[in-house]
């Protein structure tokens, strides 16, 4: 089997696995009642990496962006004050497990391996892994990727995680997605293998890069809560579905991903 068919069959096996159980555990009424997480006027603190456009970036000094609107109406509707904390992306799975952070919205993939350590609420979002090359490059489809090539990723991210586990060595990992693109612009890694809105972000904003067809990987965002805190999973859910019902998650998708023609 030819190397990209095979990251291709895993990631697409990966995928479907969290597509499958992507939903969380949900709680049973009694144990949520012992930990509740709401409540007037408290904070919730969301752990972060705005480094992410368009899902949560730095713009004019200020957190912007899909998960930083959304969960700001989260807030709202659970009648809390939101608290944002910028934090390495591999850091928030453990920050959130531990109780330092309430909850970790990052645009972050539903896994396996996350759910052992953290509850995720319903998905919100869907994504694919892209592949980012300078225009003009040799490689020119997902076939082309080897361990001959320097494959740049953020580190502890879904991309990471396939690419590493294929290509071993050939993978260099920078500390966020803004950082490997960067790398990209100046030739030090031949290809960028990152979720699709911010490719296109990145490619948007940087002259001389260009986006592969073969995109790869169907992936679930959803936000990550303790597993100690079942009413605050509930909860959470409960206000994205209303805000799914009542359009505004839709209104804050379009105003940052321009509906394409
Ligand atoms: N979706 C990918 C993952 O969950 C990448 C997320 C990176 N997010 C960020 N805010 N930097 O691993």
């Amino acid at each position: 089997m030819k190397k990209g068919k095979k990251i291709l069959s895993t990631l697409l096996i990966l995928a479907s696995m969290s597509v499958l159980v992507g939903c969380g555990t949900s709680s049973d009424g009694a144990a949520a009642a012992a930990t509740t997480g709401d409540g007037t006027g408290a904070t919730l603190v969301m752990a972060t990496n705005a480094a992410f456009p368009p899902y949560e970036y730095v713009e004019n000094g200020e957190y912007v962006g899909i998960d930083v609107e959304i969960s700001q109406k989260i807030a709202d509707e659970l009648g809390m004050e939101l608290e944002i904390k910028d934090v390495e992306f591999g850091s928030i799975v453990a920050g959130v497990q531990s109780g330092k952070y309430d909850m970790g919205m990052a645009g972050m993939t539903v896994t396996e391996d996350r759910k052992k350590s953290v509850n995720f609420s319903n998905t919100y979002a869907t994504a694919v892994q892209s592949i980012i090359v300078p225009s003009g490059s040799a490689i020119a489809s997902v076939d082309d990727l080897s361990s001959e090539i320097k494959i740049g990723v953020q580190q502890d991210t879904t991309g990471d995680i396939y690419a590493s586990d294929e290509y071993g060595d050939a993978v260099v990992r920078y500390k966020n997605g803004a950082d490997a693109v960067q790398a990209l612009v100046s030739g030090k890694v031949d290809c960028v293998i990152i979720d699709n809105e911010p490719a296109k972000s990145f490619v948007s904003a940087n002259e001389g890069l260009t986006i592969l067809d073969s995109a790869y990987a169907e992936e679930e965002y959803a936000i990550c809560v303790s597993k100690d805190n079942e009413a605050l999973l509930n909860d959470i859910n409960g206000a994205l579905a209303k805000l799914q019902e009542d359009g505004t998650i839709d209104a804050i998708v379009s105003k940052y991903i321009p509906a394409e023609d």
